[in-house]
């Protein structure tokens, strides 16, 4: 279903204006609480999902996708699959962190909804064309996906309102390698041609014309988004059910009924958390696709700083590395604003507020 740009009007409740996002994800753990959270977001108008090879296989992350918006109660989003491998590379996937599946313990029925018939770069190009400077592309992937939209429309920059960007990693060890965040080591020729073109490299037109700078989101800011057993506990109570989903009836758990949502929650974040705990060594999850979700939807929760960042191609330890020039030693114009700071408390307050609300209407 194509954006209607009708949608992008106040919501009947509140008149909260709706920010109309695409959203590029390879569902993962974190990524599907991205999902939940922008749909159950009334300032956000989801109007597109396009899939991408990284934690699973884009088929498998597809299938995620869709059993998390059906879950959600929104099978009416469109989903397209994007590209299956990276641009350059093999595909490597990552079992250990997001499970075989993806989505760590949990079990959702399989998907009802059908796939897009659109390849995923091919919609992010149309609906940017369809609706000129009113959408923003929040990528929570590898940027495979996202660099074949750019290579085939160099206006793309200018034809989106902005694009948040969920990796790298600009003054912090890595996840992957050393030096080196997840997605941006999945498809680092991607990442480089996305942080070109979309910084203006190259570009002659004037700097007033120059389309806003990415917001960049890297582990810098991503893993301070410390959820905790704590955090679903508090979101859990707001569903009106037990940390595991389970819902008493009668004060007993005999014959208890189950709220999908946190039953899902519990599962796939128990994986995630058993993974950290092995880790990173806290029993807990680093959530770094939602916090840039909501930064899509409300930029204040972070403060950035503009800076110059290339991506590493060649280096024997080092490729993937997002090379940040803090010092502008360069002398180029800077092509990303980073967030250097976030504030995690605001977003986890409004992420169990509003995926607790989600899950209650759900139950
Ligand atoms: O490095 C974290 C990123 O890699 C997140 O998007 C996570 O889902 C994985 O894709
Ligand atoms: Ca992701």
């Amino acid at each position: 279903m194509a954006y209607d740009p009708t949608m992008n009007k106040p919501a009947a409740e509140g008149g909260t204006l709706r920010t109309p996002v695409i959203v590029d994800c390879d569902t993962g753990i974190d990524d599907s609480l991205a999902l939940l959270y922008a749909v159950a977001s009334s300032d956000c108008e989801v109007v597109a999902v396009t899939c991408t090879a990284g934690n699973v296989d884009v088929r498998q992350v597809a299938e995620n996708t869709r059993c998390v918006l059906e879950l959600a109660g929104r099978p009416d989003i469109e989903v397209a699959i994007g590209r299956e491998t990276p641009l350059a590379r093999k595909l490597v996937t990552t079992p250990e962190t997001h499970g075989h599946g993806g989505i760590g313990y949990a079990e959702l029925p399989p998907a009802r909804m059908p796939l897009s018939p659109r390849f995923g770069p091919d919609l992010i190009v149309e609906e940017a064309r369809r609706h000129p400077g009113e959408l923003t592309l929040v990528t929570l992937a590898p940027l495979t996906n996202v660099a074949l939209a750019v290579l085939r429309e160099p206006e793309l920059p200018r034809l989106l309102r902005r694009v948040v960007i969920m990796g790298g990693s600009y003054r912090s060890p890595g996840n992957t390698a050393p030096t080196t965040e997840w997605n941006v080591n999945v498809d680092p020729e991607a990442a480089r041609i996305v942080f070109e073109a979309f910084g203006g490299e190259g570009s002659n037109a004037r700097w007033s014309e120059r389309p806003a700078r990415p917001i960049a989101l890297g582990l810098d800011v991503t893993e301070r988004a410390k959820l905790l057993p704590e955090h679903l506990a508090r979101l859990a109570a707001l569903a009106g059910c037990e940390p595991d989903g389970s819902i008493r009836s009668g004060g007993s758990s005999a014959g208890s009924a189950v709220n999908p949502i946190v039953r899902y929650l519990a599962d796939a974040l128990r994986f995630y958390m058993e993974f950290h705990s092995r880790y990173d060594h806290f029993y807990g999850a680093f959530v770094h696709d939602p916090l840039a979700l909501a930064t899509a939807l409300d930029p204040t929760l972070v403060r950035t700083e503009a800076v110059t960042v290339e991506v590493e191609l060649g280096g024997r330890l080092t490729t993937g590395e997002t090379v940040t020039d803090w010092r502008r030693v360069w002398g180029r114009p800077p092509n990303l604003d980073v967030a250097v700071e976030a504030d995690v408390d605001r977003f986890f307050d409004r992420f169990i507020e509003r995926v607790g609300k989600l899950a209650a209407e759900r139950s």
